[in-house]
């Protein structure tokens, strides 16, 4: 039974965030890092300023799929000894991004105000770009619930295995209850075909229709394909290593139909 009680500090006045993107899905491993990587870099190679920011706080790796050895983390930022615009890294890729620091107890247990202030760094920093992905750790912990809540717009990304599916679903249902008014849309990962993702999304959908009250977009589908695994792991961004395979095409796409950042 999913609890959709509504977050403690849902009534303060928090600020949604017009040009944040949360990465979202429940369930761990569907590939919302690699996916919020390559949207990351589809976007800034459309010419787009970009940050993103490593919100899997306690199991980050957006480093480690880069190849990045940051010199400043969140670890610091949470520990009060630098603000978080300094930890921003630019990457070779075309964009800026925060790394988390994984293994980091001091950040998965950091507590919910330090939490809300770091939020709240985060939407100021994004003033300075045109769109900040966020890449949200697995689960429906306040702090992803936190960090989805002030993000305009809210991916979440599926497989077609039922445990996903209903983690996507789970967090659909809490998402609708912290703050209706982000747009949701659904990404569906690793599908054997186009059609197949999609029949993938319509379940999904389906669900959500009846009883959520809830009809997501379907921001898009992106094939499975071993060029990803493989850019893993030599740690390097599946645009620059394998920039024409089936993925790096359908995140393209959907880097191109992205409607332009609100500021
Ligand atoms: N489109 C894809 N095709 C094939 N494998 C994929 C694809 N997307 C992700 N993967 C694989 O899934 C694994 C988990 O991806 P990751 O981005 O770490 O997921 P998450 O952040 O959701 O835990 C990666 O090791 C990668 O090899
Ligand atoms: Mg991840």
């Amino acid at each position: 039974m999913i609890s959709a009680a509504p977050l403690p500090e849902q009534r303060d006045a928090r600020r949604v965030v017009p040009n944040m993107i949360a990465v979202a899905s429940g369930k761990g491993g569907v590939g919302k890092t690699c996916l919020a990587i390559t949207l990351a870099h589809a976007l800034a190679r459309r010419g787009a300023r970009i940050l993103l920011f490593d919100g899997d706080l306690g199991l980050a790796n957006v480093d480690i799929q880069l190849g990045l050895m940051p010199r400043q983390d969140l670890g610091a930022v949470v520990a009060g000894q630098l603000p978080l615009a300094a930890a921003a890294l630019a990457v070779e890729a075309g964009f800026d991004v925060i790394a988390g620091r994984s293994g980091c107890g001091r950040l998965a247990a950091a507590p919910p105000a330090r939490i809300d202030a770091l939020a709240n760094e985060l939407a100021e920093t994004a003033a300075g770009y045109d769109h900040v992905l966020v890449d949200l750790g697995a689960g429906l912990e306040p702090t992803v619930r936190r960090l989805a809540a002030q993000a305009g717009r809210c991916f979440v990304v599926t497989t077609d295995e039922p445990t996903a599916l209903t983690d996507a679903y789970a967090f659909l249902k809490v998402a609708r209850y912290d703050r209706t008014a982000s747009e949701m849309a659904v990404l569906v990962n690793m599908a054997t075909s186009h059609c197949a993702g999609e029949k993938t999304y319509g379940a999904l959908l389906r669900a959500c229709e009846a009883f959520l009250q809830l009809s997501p977009r379907l921001l898009g589908v992106v094939r499975r394909d071993p060029r990803v695994r493989e850019a893993i792991r030599c740690q390097a961004a599946l645009l620059t290593r394998f920039p024409t395979c089936d993925a790096a095409v359908d995140v393209e796409a959907i880097a191109a139909s992205l409607p332009a950042a609100r500021r």
